[in-house]
This record gives C-alpha cells, structure tokens and sequence, in this order.
C-alpha cells in the first residue's frame, strides 16, 4: 500500500501536478527540447544547419544526434537523385517513381480526396527515398495563360487552389515529410523571374496571391515555405520583411522553416532579420562563402545579427525535424515505392482530371467493338511527358502512352492507323532559357499521311497540345497557340472524317477558336503522369465517364486575358504591375462580360445533371455566422457519374468594385443513374467580406449578397439572396 502512494506522488510530482502546475502539451515539450539542444550547440554548428552542404541536402550536428536534411523536388513525384555537387543524375537504379498528372491536372479533378490520396503516396515515396522535404506543393496563381510553369500550378482561383493544398499537405506531412509550398509570392511568369519587381495592390494580395497560402499554413500546418526568385515591392521575395516577417511570421504565425528557391538568396543580414531560415542553391562552390554561411556567423560576431535570431532560425529547423520524427524517433514511416495502390492512385488522379469540353452529335464516349479501324494521329499520341518540365521532371518507373494504352486494350480486335501528323521541333539554349526554333512550321507530308490514316479509319483522335518544350520552368510561352501547324493537321483531318475527336495534352491555356467549330469532341487530358495513355484510352471507351472540370478560363484569343488586355505582361524595365488587380481569370471575364472559349469550371459527362433547390437556412445573418447551403444534385441521365457542383457568391452593391462573383465552395457529387443527393455546404459570412485598403483589414458591407449554383463560371442554375446585416 506504501509502495503504490508512493508510486503514485512519484508520479504525480513529476507530472507537475503536486506542485500545482498543468501538465505539459507535447508542444511544451518539444519546445523544451529545441531549447536544451540550442542551447548545446556552438555558433557554428547553429550556422552548419541553415544553408545547403550539396545541392539538395543540409548538414546535421552528428554530435547531438542531428541528421543530415535531405529535400528532394517535387510536387507530383519525387525527382529521381541528383549528384550532390552538380546537377546530373546520380544514375541510382532504385529511384523510379511514381509519377502523378500535374497540377493543373490535380485541381481539374477538383476532388480534394485525390488531392489526400496524392499526398500519401508522395510521403511513402519520399520516405522509401530517405527525403525529409518535399517541395511542393507550387500554388501561385495562374495569372497569364503564358507562365511556362502553369502546368505546375492549380488555377486561377484562390479558393479551389486552398481546397487541393491542404489535403494534399496533409497527407504528405501525415508520413513524416515535411512540405514546401511554393513559390511565395507573386512568382506569376518566369520571364525574367530572377530580376522581376512585382508591383500588387495590397488588396489583390490579401485576396488573390496569399490566401493559398495562408491555407497551406494555417489549415494544412505546412512545415516549410520556398520563397520565390522575383522581387515582391522592391524587395526580392527572399528578405522581404513584409512577406517574410510581418506577415509569414507575425500574422499567419509561420513557425517552420522558411526557405530560398534555388539561388535566390541575396544577402545575409537584411534577410536574416526578414525571417529567411535557409539558404538553398547558391551558385557559389565554396558552401562556407554563402550568405547563411561565414558571412552569417561574421554578422552575429559584429553585432549586425542578434544571436536570437539565428537561435530562432535553429530552433524552426529543429521544430521541422522533430513533427517529421527525424530526431531519434523510432516510429518515423518507412515508405515504400510503386506499389499497386500508388500506382492506381496515379491512374484516378489522371482519370478524374481529364475534361470533356465539347461533344457533338455524341461522337464520344466510343463503342470500340463496333469499330473496325482508328486513326490515332499526333506527336503526343507517341510522347512521353514525365521526365520535363525542369525542376518537376520525373523519373518514372513507366508511362503508358495513349497508342501503347489504345494499343494493347483495343488493338487485337481493331486497326490502328497511327501518323505522327506533327513534329515537334528542336529545342535550344539561350543562356538559361530554353527556346524552340520554330513552332509554327506546317509539315504537310505529316499532315497528308494523317489525313489519308482519317480517311482510311471509321473514326480519329489526334493527339495534340503542347510539350514541356512549352510547358516548363524557366521561361514562358510567346503566344496562346497550338503550335506545330497543328491547326491545320486538325481542320484537315476533320475534313477527311466527320469522327474527329481531338485530345489536348497540356498544362495552360491554348487558342481552340481553330478548331472548336471544326471537330465534333474535344477533351482536354493534360499531362497524365505515368498513367496518363490507360486515362485517356479509358475516357474515350466511355469505361471512366469524365468528371473534370477547367481549373482556369480558356480565353478565344491571349488578348482576352486581363494582363495581354492590359499591356502589362511581362512588364517593363524589370517591373511588372498587376494592374488587372483583383480581376484575374473569371473575375476578370465575368465582371467586364467578355465571353470566353470554355469558362472558368467547366466540363461536360457523357451523363446529365439537374440541379435544384438551391436554399439557405435562413434568410438574415450576422458578420460571424455561417451560411448552410442546400442544394440537390440528380443524375438524370443513364450513365454513373460526377457532377462538381460549384457556389459563387457576389454582392451587387458596395462601395469598392466587386468581381461579378466568387468561388466560395464546390462538391464533387458522384451519382448512379437516377440517384439524386441532397448537398449542403458552409460558406462562412466572413468569408465574404473585401479587404479594405484604407482600414487595413477585411470588411463586409451590410446588405444583400447573391449565392448562385452552377456547373461552371458560365452557368449559373440557380440564385439566392441573402441579408448581411
Ligand atoms: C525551382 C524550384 C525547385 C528548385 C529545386 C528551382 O529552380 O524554382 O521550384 O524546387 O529549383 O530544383
């Protein structure tokens, strides 16, 4: 009996709880070991830990049990490994991975739960490759259709970008690897993006540029940040103390690790005191002459760096370390790599994204057994994509071309006229930019042996788009069009088969007003990762109906689009001002009535969709309450299916402009034939407010605000009022 109260006070005293103290949260005590081992640690060794010792890796403190940081690109797969002290490939035969549709890809699906799915393959992955970091996911808006890394990117919306960030970070955090969204801020073009001084409106940022953001950090708790190249203000992206310490740090209470994009840092004292923790990438061989290098501990011996702030950096590198379990816990995730599930994970993704935009006279979905032969036309019939783009390449351990998928599912019973139809032209280098020589070349002896494989076969699909030749890091594309002479290919083809389905492989905007009225069917694929041929082939055989839905508004011409319209891409003398301010993409389109080619969240079914009842729980509500809205989504066609039902929110009256109206809540409903669901969502009031440059802060005007259900920007099936008062 003795024995168990003293067990018991033993206990209870070291508990705290006799000595009339709480217990301590796991965060108290996390805390406190970030302290005690700061606290251990030489000048030095702090600084050891806050820049790069190779390309992708920090060096540990192996005395105090600190390992080594491994980072690895990217967002939809993680990049094979890469020599430490230069950029080749290490050759390894154990890292082919796999690889998932990009991101434009991702949030076309507009199903968060594959963004979830995504996220824990890409964990398992990096932890079977020993990475730490994951960088990704890259969430800046796609403001011009012309950003060679849109295809990286999710959409033009903040809303539907937050709504695929957090659970994708999520998940990837889940198996113990840290994320790193990218790039902040304003990394909008990649012209010039090393030397780029971007001017926004404060209220463009606070409601375009930063609520991904925001969301990635303060709902999906993203452990790291990757600040971008461009100067933001005046101030480059990586020592602005108003990005990086007044709002990262200060207002979203970012306590992780801020980190350089590669060879992006420019200083050492100005971006220490902005909150920069890590320096990545510098083009300086000697790693002990980077700026978070000797320079820094030079800077904390002269005074210029309090020693608490490069304490605060460590302490943020340890805080990572230790919610990723890398400081000796034995529970960490081990991984794994291409298993089946991550592999079928990759075919949803693909699956789901895939966009019908048009089909006329029902040419798809084809009934391939009534077929007797098919024309399979274009370079990107025969194309691998995963391995470009730059720094998103990937090494996957397959990728299944559309002719291999069309191949090996309908080619015993059918037959393929396959023609190339195209070229793709040679690439070249002009210092770091890559170009090609002519894109607009129109090869008629490719184009003549398609159309005579069209005229041959009972139906063709061609295979069109663009390439990462386009579609890449580093540099943008000179104009919307699809390149190649692949307008012509397409209206000649169309003239030689009535049954011309066209699919577009790509990851921005491009000029369809060429063809649009020329071919029956169009879908729009992207680039579909390793799975991306078994997608497709599946799309047009009707055995996946499609279900994705444009993440960005396809103008009719580049001119439509608010910087082209405005002059001010890709800016002048190094500048660019965002003059279109809160207008981009659909806000732009619908607030000045322009009609675009295909809206902002649109795509067709082979099924059709009714939605109805469109109502809230009440008519009146105050600035902190929610709105519940109700709506039915029946299926009334013959097919299984999934219709993305979208809330847009506008408030007719107000004292500043408003966009015509807002995203501010979707749902992926997927639907038997007949079945009918009854939907509800919450749109928070304050999630409506503007922000109001004068009060320096978010503001909603009493009065009324519209609530419209639709199937896209373009299609609004229903109203509702609401009072705000
Ligand atoms: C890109 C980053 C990438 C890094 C490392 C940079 O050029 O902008 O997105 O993560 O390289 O490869």
């Amino acid at each position: 009996m003795l024995k168990t109260t003293i067990l018991l006070s033993l206990c209870l005293f070291a508990s705290g709880l006799i000595r009339g103290q709480k217990a301590k949260t796991q965060g108290e005590i996390e805390e406190t070991k970030i302290l005690t081992l700061v606290k251990k640690m030489t000048l030095e060794e702090k600084v050891g830990l806050l820049h790069a010792n190779s390309k992708f890796y920090v060096s540990g403190v192996e005395r105090l049990g600190i390992p080594e940081l491994a980072l690895s690109d990217g967002p939809h797969g993680v990049r094979a490994e890469i020599n430490r002290h230069n950029w080749s490939y290490s050759g390894w035969t154990n890292d082919s991975s796999t690889c998932f549709p990009p991101g434009t890809a991702l949030a076309a699906s507009w199903n968060p739960a594959l963004a979830f799915e995504r996220g824990l393959v890409l964990g398992e992955e990096a932890r079977f490759r020993k990475k730490d970091v994951l960088l990704g996911p890259g969430i800046n808006i796609i403001r011009s259709p012309l950003c060679g890394r849109n295809f990286e990117y999710l959409s033009e919306d903040p809303f539907l970008i937050s709504a695929m960030a957090v659970p994708y970070i999520q998940a990837l955090q889940s198996k113990d690897v840290a994320a790193s969204v990218k790039h902040y801020l304003a990394n909008n073009q990649e012209d010039n993006r090393f030397k780029i001084d971007v001017s926004v409106s404060e209220r463009a940022l606070r409601e375009l540029y930063l609520p991904g953001f925001k969301a990635a950090i303060t709902r999906g708790g993203a452990l790291t940040v990757m600040a971008a190249y461009n100067k933001f203000r005046g101030d480059w992206c990586s020592e602005n103390d108003y990005l990086d310490r007044q709002i990262l740090r200060n207002e979203l209470g970012f306590n992780g690790v801020l980190m350089t994009d590669w060879d992006a840092a420019h200083s050492t004292v100005k971006a220490a005191l902005a909150g920069l923790d890590l320096e990545m990438g510098t083009d300086k061989k000697d790693y002990n002459e980077w700026y978070f290098a000797n320079p820094l501990i030079q800077a904390v011996k002269e005074g210029k760096v309090p020693l608490s702030v490069v304490n605060e950096k460590v302490s943020n590198i340890l805080r990572v370390m230790m919610k990723i379990k890398m400081l000796g816990d034995k529970t960490r995730e081990i991984g794994s790599m291409n298993t089946p599930d991550h592999q079928r994970a990759a075919y949803n993704s693909a699956a789901e994204a895939i966009v019908l935009l048009q089909n006329q006279n029902k040419v798809l979905p084809v009934d391939f057994a009534k077929l007797k032969s098919i024309a399979v036309i274009g370079d990107n019939a025969t194309r691998k994509h995963t391995n470009g783009g730059l720094s998103s390449e990937i090494k996957t351990l397959y990728e299944v071309t559309p002719l291999e998928a069309l191949t090996r599912k309908f080619g015993s019973s059918l037959k393929i006229n396959f023609a190339q139809g195209y070229e793709k032209q040679s690439t070249f280098y002009e210092g770091n930019n890559k170009g090609q020589s002519d894109t607009k070349k129109v090869d008629w002896k490719l184009i003549d042996a398609a159309v005579d494989a069209a005229r041959k076969s009972d139906i063709a699909v061609i295979f069109g788009g663009l390439n990462h030749d386009f579609d890449t890091e580093s540099f943008d594309r000179q104009d919307m069009k699809l390149p190649y002479g692949q307008e012509i290919l397409i209206q000649e083809v169309a003239k030689a088969n009535p049954n011309t389905i066209v699919a577009i492989i790509a990851g921005s905007p491009l000029e369809l007003s060429g063809i649009v009225n020329r071919v029956p069917s169009i879908l729009w694929a992207w680039y579909g990762g390793m799975e991306a041929g078994n997608a497709v082939a599946d799309v047009l055989s009707g055995k996946v109906n499609p279900s994705g839905k444009m993440p960005f508004t396809l103008p009719v011409s580049l001119e439509q689009s608010p910087d082209h319209a405005l002059g001010n891409y890709p800016g002048h003398d190094l500048r660019v001002n965002y003059e279109e301010d809160i207008l981009v993409g659909y806000r732009w389109f619908d607030t000045k009535k322009i009609a675009p080619q295909f809206p902002f969240g649109y795509g067709l079914s082979y099924t059709t969709f009714e939605l109805s009842g469109l109502n809230t729980d009440k008519p009146l509500y105050h600035k902190d309450e929610i709105i519940h809205v109700k709506f039915m989504v029946r299926n009334t066609g013959t097919t299984f299916g999934a219709e993305v039902a979208q809330i847009y929110v506008s408030e007719p009256v107000c004292s500043v402009l408003r966009p015509f109206k807002e995203l501010k809540g979707f749902e992926k409903v997927f639907l038997q034939p007949g079945e009918s669901k009854t939907i509800e969502l919450p749109v928070k009031i304050s999630d409506l407010a503007y922000y109001d440059e004068v009060q320096k802060g978010w503001k909603i005007e009493p009065g009324d605000f519209l609530l419209h259900l639709g199937t896209s920007s373009g299609n609004v099936v229903q109203t509702v009022k609401i009072v705000v008062n």
